[in-house]
């Protein structure tokens, strides 16, 4: 079987995650990466779990030159420069079959945009990665559901979360470099989720219109005294000058452009979940017919006792973004295949393979990143945001939120 020869372009958290996914999958495997840091380490272990040949290249234009596709998994304010290098490669003779970009496109829909242009420039193959909307359970309550969608008509409502304790590098926390907290963060993801559950079967991804965003932003646990200290002392982020956004929820209205039928996708994401680890929930509601789905159950539960924890150091090996690690706790076995990172892999190979675009090419992630930044704008505004509205559509063009700014204090209500 022909396998892609991917280059990662970042070593840390999520190159990490979808080796693991590689490791699932036949058609892709590890030729390369570059990275800041940790290029070696990454490289010994993709190669000693034979998942590739995986040479260090010293930067990006050495490792496009060298692979078939190159994924940026760095983080998202370094964007626009990795791609203009990419770019400048391709267009200097580097033999590209794709690009793939990790979520979210940019920051703001300038830089979204500016890599979609980026990418037609050097008429690249792209994968935008969501890998939410690849995710088992989904497809397969689709599936599952395609007879009672055919006869009673598509879902009306759906609601979708993703919710952890925080992130785990600094610049995830930093909304300058990030793009804000966590509506920019994982409300991607969940947007993004709503938006594709809620199309009719067979429809494309933006069949549905977007007309309305509602959002409120709260920062509810970290803008505390006491964990606004820790979070100084661990990370380095000091929330009491750029203080971003914890918790977020909202509500995209969509309208069926052949029915005129309106459909409804909340969405609602925290980096102050207090329970087991990572939760992604989801559920929906068509006429007479609903599914739900809901990470933390799982068929594998542990205990592990007050002493045996005190023996154990590692607090994240049971579940990504676990904030205990004692007593009962759930654990998902293969969380790289139930979040989607394999069947994205797969499909990117099996499509760039073929000389075409992915499921999700960069112009979907341009879509969502204008959703994100609606939601930051109904949030600053305190109103709901009418998404056809010429005037709004050109705003949102160069609209950068406050929080991103670094101007949090703005418009989240702290104490102190
Ligand atoms: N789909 C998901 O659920 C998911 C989960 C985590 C992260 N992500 C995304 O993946 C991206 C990376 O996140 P992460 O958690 O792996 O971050 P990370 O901080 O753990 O790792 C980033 C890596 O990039 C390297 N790096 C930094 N600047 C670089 C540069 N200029 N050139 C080359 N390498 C550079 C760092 O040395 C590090 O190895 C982010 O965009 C994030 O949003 C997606």
């Amino acid at each position: 079987m022909e396998k892609l020869r991917v280059g990662m372009i970042g070593a840390g958290f999520i190159s990490h995650f979808q080796a693991a996914a590689i490791a699932q999958i036949r058609n892709m495997e590890i030729a390369g990466v570059t990275s800041l840091q940790g290029a070696e380490e990454f490289a010994a272990l993709v190669r000693q779990r034979n998942l590739g040949p995986c040479q260090v290249y010293p930067n990006v234009t050495e490792l496009t030159k060298n692979v078939d596709a190159v994924a940026i998994y760095c983080p998202n304010y370094t964007r626009i420069a990795i791609m203009e290098e990419i770019v400048a490669a391709v267009k200097a003779g580097a033999q590209l079959k794709g690009l793939i970009c990790e979520k979210p496109l940019g920051r703001n829909v300038k830089e979204a945009r500016r890599l979609v242009e980026l990418a037609q420039e050097a008429n690249l193959r792209t994968a935008y990665f969501e890998n939410q909307l690849q995710m088992k359970p989904i497809k397969a309550q689709m599936k599952q559901l395609e007879p009672q969608q055919r006869t009673m008509g598509p879902l009306a409502l759906v609601r979708s979360s993703e919710e952890h304790g925080g992130p785990h590098e600094p610049w995830f926390w930093d909304p300058t470099r990030q793009g804000g907290g966590v509506l920019c963060d994982m409300g991607c993801h969940s947007i993004a989720v709503g938006w594709y559950c809620l199309t009719p079967l067979g429809k494309p991804l933006t069949f549905l219109q977007p007309q309305e965003v509602s959002c409120e932003l709260g920062l509810l646990k970290w803008g505390l005294p006491y964990w606004r200290d820790k979070l100084l002392k661990d990370r380095g982020v000091d929330y009491t000058k750029t203080p971003a956004e914890d918790f977020c929820t909202g509500m995209i209205t969509y309208k069926n452009p052949e029915t005129g039928q309106i459909v409804k996708a909340q969405f609602t994401n925290s980096w102050m979940f207090e329970k087991q680890g990572l939760r992604l929930f989801m559920d929906g509601m068509g006429p007479g017919y609903a599914f739900e789905i809901n990470t933390l159950i799982s068929p594998l539960n542990i205990f592990i006792g007050d002493a045996a924890a005190e023996a154990a150091a590692d607090a994240e090996s049971a579940l990504e973004k676990a904030t205990a690690s004692r007593g009962l706790l759930a654990v998902q076995y293969n969380e790289a295949d139930l979040y989607g990172y394999t069947d994205e892999n797969a499909e990117a190979a099996e499509a760039f393979l073929q000389g075409r675009d992915a499921f999700l090419p960069l112009s979907y992630g341009l879509e969502i990143t204008k959703l994100v930044m609606a939601a930051y704008l109904a949030a600053e505004r305190k109103k709901t945001i009418d998404l056809t509205d010429p005037v709004i559509q050109k705003e949102l063009e160069t609209y950068i939120p406050a929080i991103q700014q670094g101007k949090g204090r703005d418009v989240l209500p702290m104490k102190g």
